[in-house]
């Protein structure tokens, strides 16, 4: 069949498709429009996608766009939460995208006892990046590679993942916040995003009063700006204005 190879995706689902390295199988978890699955498959990335989703709208959109895209053969389609409709051994590499940092952690922990060094998770959490980081690190994950995608005022991280069994020894938090990887490679997204992150906290700061636990927010977030300070420095990765 001739088909086109490529669709118009957004930065943030260019981005994760850029971790995928080709194999024969890729879920897609929480799905939702369906075009992770359709571009893996029309990038030759894979022969089969199993994709999944929670609720029956986003399902019966994504079922719609398989089928305008003629790609029912090649993409499954189940209904559940999380990785609980598949079997872990079908399965080479996960998606998991567009959700929430702890969501994305208790679907794999839902299912750690079958997660194995045969799987590759590529994640993308909306928020609390810092706290699936510590989960994965200290549930003997290993980081295999990073992005950030910039889109407007949005800083999408992501990220590659292999399962090792080798459990590391818990690191500054820090690190949990702005990862080793990025650093190490002085992303400069990674440091505009700091930097982001310290004026955000810089702002705070100056709202709040010296009375209570306002002031012990204060003194913390100060804490936190000095730190990433000095991670500025450490990795020589000051953005200049
Ligand atoms: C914001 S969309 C993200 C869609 C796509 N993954 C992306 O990155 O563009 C989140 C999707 O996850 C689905 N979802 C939420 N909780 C889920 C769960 N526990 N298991 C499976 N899917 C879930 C929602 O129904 C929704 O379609």
């Amino acid at each position: 069949m001739d088909r086109e190879k490529t669709n118009k995706l957004s930065h943030r689902l260019e981005g994760i498709i850029s971790l995928v390295e080709p194999t024969h199988c890729i879920a897609d978890i929480g799905t939702d429009h369906g075009y992770i699955p359709v571009e893996l498959i029309m990038r030759d990335y894979c022969d089969w996608v199993i994709a999944t989703d929670i609720n029956s709208g986003p399902l019966l959109s994504a079922a719609n766009y398989i089928n305008a895209k003629e790609m029912n053969e090649e993409i499954d389609l189940l209904f559940g939460d999380g990785l609980q409709p598949l079997s872990m051994e079908d399965v080479d590499t996960f998606i998991i995208a567009g959700m929430g940092g702890l969501l994305i952690q208790r679907m794999i922990e839902d299912k750690l006892d079958e997660v194995n060094s045969s799987h590759t998770f590529i994640l993308q959490p909306m928020n609390a990046a810092n706290r699936l980081r510590g989960f994965l690190y200290l549930n003997g994950f290993k980081f295999i590679d990073e992005r950030i995608v910039k889109e407007g005022h949005h800083y999408y991280e992501m990220f590659k993942v292999i399962w090792t069994g080798v459990v590391s020894l818990p690191l500054d938090p820090i690190y949990y916040e702005f990862s080793p990887i990025l650093l190490e490679r002085k992303d400069p997204l990674l440091s505009e995003l700091i930097q982001y992150r310290m004026s955000i906290n810089h702002k705070i700061i100056q709202d709040l009063t010296l009375k209570g636990k306002a002031k012990e927010k204060r003194a913390w977030l100060i804490e936190k700006n000095t730190r990433m300070e000095a991670l500025l420095d450490e990795y020589h990765i000051r953005k200049m204005d």
